[in-house]
């Protein structure tokens, strides 16, 4: 028998100027970027949190809290390779991934494979398990008036009896 878990993950980071936009652990040309005690690469966030939620192993902050100094400036593709890590000792596989980035601007489609193809290795996956969308806020809210960027991602967990 297959056993499969799904997992729910949301973050959101403040937009600012003179900072890197790094989004799944690519760096996309931007006027603004993100804030944040990491890399503040909040899609990568968000992944983390929902593949913590699946296996129930707590949060992001939990195993990498923003206070440590460690994790300063920290590419936040770490945090995915150490929670695939923890998956796997517990016998969990990654079976997909999909995700929106909530973001006024810049457009990101072009960015899309790129980023698929990052996350992917970051996860060990195929790229065509891991899914990437993208949605302005209609100037609506913190994300639609451009003062912040936020991430939504849900997995899929299988582990065999
Ligand atoms: O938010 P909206 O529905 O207007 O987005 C339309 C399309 O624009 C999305 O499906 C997405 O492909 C693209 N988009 C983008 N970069 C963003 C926001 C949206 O490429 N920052
Ligand atoms: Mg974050």
């Amino acid at each position: 028998m297959t056993e499969y878990r799904q997992g729910i993950g949301w973050d959101i980071h403040r937009l600012a100027a003179g900072k890197k936009l790094i989004l799944g652990g690519v760096e996309i040309p931007s006027e603004a970027g993100l804030e944040g005690h990491s890399d503040a690469d909040v899609l990568s966030h968000a992944i983390t949190d929902a593949l913590l939620g699946a296996a129930g192993l707590g949060d992001i902050g939990l195993h990498f809290p923003d206070t440590d100094p460690r994790w300063r400036g920290a590419d936040s593709t770490t945090f995915l390779r150490h929670a695939l890590r923890m998956l796997r000792e517990r016998r969990w596989r990654v079976v997909h991934v999909d995700s929106t980035v909530v973001l006024e601007r810049p457009k990101l489609a072009p960015h899309r494979e790129a980023i698929r193809r990052r996350l992917a290795a970051a996860l060990e996956l195929e790229p065509e398990c891991v899914s990437v969308k993208f949605k302005t806020a209609e100037g609506l809210g913190p994300a639609g008036e451009g003062r912040a960027a936020e991430a939504h991602a849900v997995v899929t967990l299988s582990r065999d009896a």
